[in-house]
Order: C-alpha cells, then sequence, then structure tokens
C-alpha cells in the first residue's frame, strides 16, 4: 500500500493560508523551511502555500528536489477540468509536481463546503495521484462529550468513496475548531485522547491493519512553545501549524524541537 509519507516520518505541514501577500517573501519563508528541514533526522515538512506560489516554490526540479520538504495546495476542485471559473484541479496540480492537497480545512467548510464535498474533493486528489490531507475538528469540546458524535460523523462522511486500498494514501488533521487562532492550543492529555478515538474510528471503517498506516496530525495554535509538550505526550503522526508557520525563527525552532523530541 503506498505510504503517506516515509513510514515512521513524523509529519509537519505548513499550513499558510492566504500569506505571505507577495512572492519574495514566499520563497524566502521556504528557503529557511528548506534549509532547516535538510537537516531533521525524523521530520517530514510539506509546505500548504497559495496555488499562486506553487510553481515557483517547487521549481523546474520538481519532485526530485523535494526530498527535504514537499508541497501543498490549499483546497482543489472535485472535477478534473472544465467550465469553472476560478477552480483549479488535482489534475493541474499533479502536472506542476504538487504532491498533497489540504482538504477540508474548517476555514473553507466555513465558506459552505459539505462532508460530501470534501469527500469528492478528497477522492479526486487520489484519482490524480496526489495525497490529501484531510481536515476535521468539532467546534465545541462539550462537557457532555457531543463532540465524538460530531467528529465521528464527520470523518466517516469526509471519506465516503474512499475504499481500504486507498486509504494508505491519506491523513487526517484533527483540528478543534476552537483551537484554531487561538491563544492556547488542546491540552496533549485531550488531544491523545481524540487521536485515540479518531484511530478507533479509523479502525471500524477500515480495520485495524488499514488504518494503522493513516498518520492523525492535531493542528490548532502549535507553536515553539508548545510543540514540545504536545510531541511529547500528544501521541500523534503529526503537525499542521498556522500562524508559527509564518515566522521564520519561530517555525525553524518548532521543526528542530519536534525532530528532537521524536
Ligand atoms: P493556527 O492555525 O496554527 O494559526 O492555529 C492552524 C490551522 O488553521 O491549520
Amino acid at each position: 500500500m503506498t505510504q503517506f509519507a516515509k513510514k515512521g516520518r513524523f509529519i509537519v505541514v505548513a499550513n499558510w493560508k492566504m500569506n505571505p501577500v507577495n512572492r519574495d517573501e514566499a520563497k524566502r519563508i521556504a528557503s529557511t523551511i528548506k534549509n532547516t528541514a535538510k537537516d531533521l533526522k525524523k521530520t517530514q515538512v510539506i509546505i500548504a502555500a497559495p496555488y499562486v506560489y506553487l510553481p515557483t516554490l517547487i521549481g523546474r526540479a520538481g519532485k526530485s528536489a523535494q526530498s527535504a520538504v514537499s508541497f501543498a495546495a490549499q483546497n482543489v476542485n472535485s472535477e478534473p477540468q472544465g467550465s469553472y471559473t476560478g477552480e483549479v484541479s488535482a489534475e493541474m496540480l499533479q502536472d506542476i509536481d504538487c504532491s498533497y492537497i489540504i482538504v477540508g480545512h474548517s476555514e473553507r467548510r466555513a465558506m459552505g463546503e459539505s462532508d460530501s464535498v470534501v469527500a469528492a474533493k478528497a477522492s479526486a486528489a487520489i484519482r490524480a495521484g496526489l495525497r490529501p490531507i484531510i481536515c476535521i475538528g468539532e467546534a465545541e469540546h462539550d462537557a457532555q462529550g457531543a463532540y465524538l458524535g460530531v467528529v465521528g460523523a464527520q470523518i466517516k462522511a469526509s471519506l465516503e468513496g474512499i475504499d481500504r486500498s486507498s486509504v494508505g494514501k491519506i491523513a487526517i488533521a484533527y483540528e478543534p475548531i476552537w483551537a484554531i487562532g487561538a491563544k492556547e492550543a488542546m491540552s496533549p492529555e485531550l488531544i491523545q485522547e481524540m487521536m485515540i478515538f479518531v484511530r478507533k474510528t479509523l479502525s471500524d471503517i477500515y480495520g485495524q491493519d488499514a488504518a494503522t498506516d493513516v498518520p492523525v496530525l492535531y493542528g490548532g495554535t502549535v507553536n515553539a512553545r508548545n510543540v514540545k509538550d504536545i510531541t511529547e505526550r500528544g501521541s500523534t503522526d503529526g503537525l499542521l501549524v498556522g500562524r508559527e508557520s509564518l515566522n521564520r525563527e519561530g517555525f525553524k525552532q518548532l521543526l528542530k524541537i519536534a525532530d528532537e523530541c521524536r
């Protein structure tokens, strides 16, 4: 089964969102990340950049030059081509040697993306030979535990159409919405609980063997200060980092710390 990343690698995704506002700054941040990533022993770094920067950042050398850092788009259309003004297909991303796609980020779900749209996008990515990072997460971590039902249902519906033979090509990013862009991340204890829950849900759908091939990432206010705790005690296979991934010094520290903790 194709692996999402090299087996056993800790995965750190830099989600730049709609940043930075110019290409030179994008190049500077990417170059700091690349320089840091080449000395990491156990970590695979993926930069999820805005579409317009991807060709420049990937460069002519394409995939062969992507050993230290790989690239992801932050969205994709589920159709291969056609009359969809403003959209980009997985085939187009594959053609520029982009390897990964974030689908179903809560900021896109807030713009109206449903679980079935997310599932169609993830399947389109796999069909085109790309690997989707499928985001899920509850809006509220209520005391009664209703969030477990919410997250469980979201996982099942967002993976609709992805069969057992393809599940090794995906990663799940668990991102509680209330911890994104917040002051503090979820506690490592709660992260660990949710990692167990997500893995259990995956194994209910695909069986335990196939489910262990799926990396489960945590995202939401990860930074250089809390990465040690989260990596050591959160039991995650990786991290999805927003704001701190645009801070060159902070992200460099974060990567080094994560790599040392593994
Ligand atoms: P944050 O964003 O690290 O700034 O909280 C995480 C995300 O939205 O993926």
